[in-house]
């Protein structure tokens, strides 16, 4: 399925790629490395900067409103910041940290939130979940979704409403198709240049419509009922849940 949905137009399909980002590879020296870590800096930074951190931990805490005391899981984490918000905000929220790159886990655990008493750091892969039935009230992944391609995202929809009573995704608007022709075009020329913008190019080709977001949940479970909000410019939100 396109990455603008199943009846994405003839443009919406040409604007796409399977090309990794420097945060998907696995670094063959120290140079790929530093790159890839250049990339999760660069996302805390714009996180603090432009408020992300705070906006998504808010939209994350939204959901758990009616839980006392809840039980939070973060896929694809990072640089953890958004953990380390739900837990400065909630008094007895517990959260497990958790990415499927082991050196952004061994980072994450060796800082502060390794020592915080409710929070576990560990490894985990989003499209197969190492985690019971129903032991989370919510699972996070955020900016995250569009480094999967199709049949590994639709097993998040299945795997994210399996672990938890709640999935919430945030990821990166997919604008219309001249709109974001526009877009890359003002980034291309910074892509060999800069990695996070590199990234950023290769993140905006990936990211999902609402209709393939749509079609992706319908394939993993018909069951699994969608709600999407934001996304023309801003990040989109989806919550997904799956009756038991
Ligand atoms: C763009 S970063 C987002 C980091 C952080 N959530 C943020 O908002 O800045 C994408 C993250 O998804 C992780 N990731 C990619 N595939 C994954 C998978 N199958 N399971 C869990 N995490 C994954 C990457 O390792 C990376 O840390």
């Amino acid at each position: 399925m396109p990455r603008g949905g199943p009846d994405a137009s003839c443009l919406d399909r040409l604007l796409q790629t399977d090309r990794p980002e420097y945060l998907d590879r696995d670094p063959v020296d120290v140079a790929d490395e530093a790159r890839k870590r250049s990339v999760i800096r660069a996302l805390d930074w714009t996180g603090e900067v432009f408020g992300n951190h705070d906006r998504f931990a808010q939209i994350a805490l939204d959901e758990v409103a009616d839980v006392a005391d809840p039980r939070v899981l973060e896929l694809g984490a990072g640089h953890g910041k958004l953990s380390r918000r739900l837990l400065d905000w909630h008094p007895t929220a517990r959260l497990t940290v958790t990415d499927v790159d082991q050196e952004s886990v061994r980072t994450i655990a060796a800082g502060e939130l390794g020592q915080h008493p409710r929070a576990t750091v560990r490894t985990l892969d989003a499209t197969a979940m190492d985690a019971g039935d129903g032991e989370f009230d919510l699972a996070v992944f955020v900016l995250s979704f569009h480094h999967l391609a199709p049949e590994a995202a639709a097993r998040v929809f299945a795997e994210g409403t399996r672990v938890a009573t709640r999935l919430l995704i945030v990821d990166l608007p997919r604008p219309p198709a001249p709109l974001h022709l526009l877009r890359l075009a003002t980034m291309l020329p910074f892509a060999p240049l800069v990695p996070f913008v590199h990234d950023g190019v290769i993140s905006s080709l990936r990211a999902y419509s609402p209709s393939a977001l749509r079609a992706l949940a319908a394939h993993a479970d018909p069951a699994i009922e969608v709600t999407l909000r934001g996304g023309l410019l801003s990040p989109q939100v989806v919550l997904a849940t799956r009756p038991h």
